[in-house]
């Protein structure tokens, strides 16, 4: 059953604090790592929602997949769903996220104005070389976010996210995919990869845009 409880209140009351935590760490350092931190009842919603979707929801990302396996295979290897308001799980991620695009526009001044976000598989084996989201000049996705729902996760399922400071570190701060945590960061700032995972993985990851009009149009979200 899903429990629709937490759409009634400020989702931040969930886990007190933690958009202005998110606030203060990019303000801080560009990035914000918080394990456990999704609203449970959200959280749960969207694993339901995974459960219930079969593997030919999922599909290769951007580029079509024979491009994909012939040309980008070494630099990518997952699968992807595009989250819609069409499903209960959807409405109530994308109604959390633009709250967490209000606050942080209030606090941060960042002029945050769509976004955008999927679902991410990675079968056993899958994963995804060192890359940024976006490339100076082009603007438009300004914030990363990715939160990850695998409980039980166990250090030997590997499959870490790692976020690299720079583009020349080599070290990385090593993130466990466990189910709840939110990580978010700047997107052209924090260069970041996935191991190759043991595991069947499940990920959302998300981009808060600004708006690149060119001409006066307005640039939709893709
Ligand atoms: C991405 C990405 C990381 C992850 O989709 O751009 O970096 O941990 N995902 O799934
Ligand atoms: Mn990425």
């Amino acid at each position: 059953m899903v429990n629709n409880d937490f759409r009634q209140h400020d989702y931040d009351a969930g886990n007190p604090g933690l958009f202005a935590r998110i606030a203060d760490d990019i303000q801080d350092k560009g990035y914000s790592i918080n394990p456990f931190a999704l609203p449970l009842a959200l959280g749960t919603c969207l694993l339901e929602q995974i459960n219930t979707m079969g593997d030919d929801e999922f599909e290769h990302g951007r580029i079509g997949r024979e491009q994909l396996l012939m040309k980008n295979q070494f630099v990518r290897k997952n699968e992807i769903c595009w989250i819609t308001n069409e499903s209960e799980a959807g409405k109530d991620w994308l109604q959390w996220t633009s709250e967490m695009q209000t606050f942080l526009n209030r606090r941060l001044l960042l002029g945050l104005f769509s976004f955008e976000s999927h679902f991410s598989h990675y079968a056993v084996g899958d994963f995804y070389k060192r890359h940024v989201d976006a490339h100076k000049g082009d603007a438009n996705r300004v914030l990363s976010i990715l939160v990850y729902l695998n409980p039980d996760w166990l250090a030997e399922s590997e499959g870490e996210l790692v976020l690299y400071k720079d583009d020349i570190d080599q070290e990385g701060i090593k993130i466990i995919p466990g189910f709840g945590t939110v990580v978010v960061f700047l997107s052209e700032d924090f260069p970041h990869e996935v191991l190759v995972t043991q595991r069947d993985r499940y990920a959302i990851a998300g981009w808060f845009r600004v708006n690149s009009s060119v001409l006066g149009r307005i640039d939709p979200p893709t």
